[in-house]
């Protein structure tokens, strides 16, 4: 009879963790995926360089991160198409997750065309693409 109970017990354990495991790992490739995200931003793509306003000294302005700016640099010879400042694309207000990956991937935006430049016309894998606009998502679009 305790032999049994024993039994019922350990089953009950098991069943729990099998059925706990699989939210807990959710989350953390969640957050693997957003820390994956921040890598690529701040140190392969650097999208900072032109997507964070600077101050008088050209030096990025600390709690501004992403947060739109005018750009620090010209074309050498006209470009009729230049856009002279870059968006705040904290949190990518007014994107939603699939245009945001799309525009990743392709270069091409919700409107059906692509950015300006000199934003580049990325061509991430999906698993980049997804991960840089998890990243962007988590973020607020105001510093707080
Ligand atoms: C060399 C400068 C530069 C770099 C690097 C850059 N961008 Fe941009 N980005 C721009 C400019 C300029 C625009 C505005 C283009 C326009 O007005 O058509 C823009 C536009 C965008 C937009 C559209 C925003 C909107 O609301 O219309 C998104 C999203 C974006 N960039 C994301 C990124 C991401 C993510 C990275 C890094 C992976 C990145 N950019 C790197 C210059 C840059």
């Amino acid at each position: 009879m305790k032999l049994i109970s024993v039994a019922v017990v350990l089953f009950a354990i098991v069943i729990g963790l099998v059925a706990w495991t699989p939210h807990s790992s959710a989350a953390q490739d969640k957050s693997a995926q957003i820390e994956r995200g921040k890598y690529l931003v701040e140190q392969v793509a650097r999208c900072a360089d032109c997507h964070s306003p600077v101050n008088e000294k050209g030096e990025p302005i600390p709690g501004k991160e992403l947060r739109g700016g005018a750009l620090m640099f010209k074309p050498i010879t006209p470009m009729p198409m230049w856009a002279d400042k870059a968006p705040n694309i904290a949190g990518l207000r007014g994107w939603d997750e699939d245009a945001a990956i799309k525009f990743l991937m392709t270069g091409i935006a919700y409107n059906d065309l692509p950015a300006r430049p000199p934003m580049p016309p990325y061509h991430l894998s999906r698993q980049d693409a997804e991960a840089i606009v998890a990243f962007l998502k988590s973020l607020s679009p105001v510093e707080k």
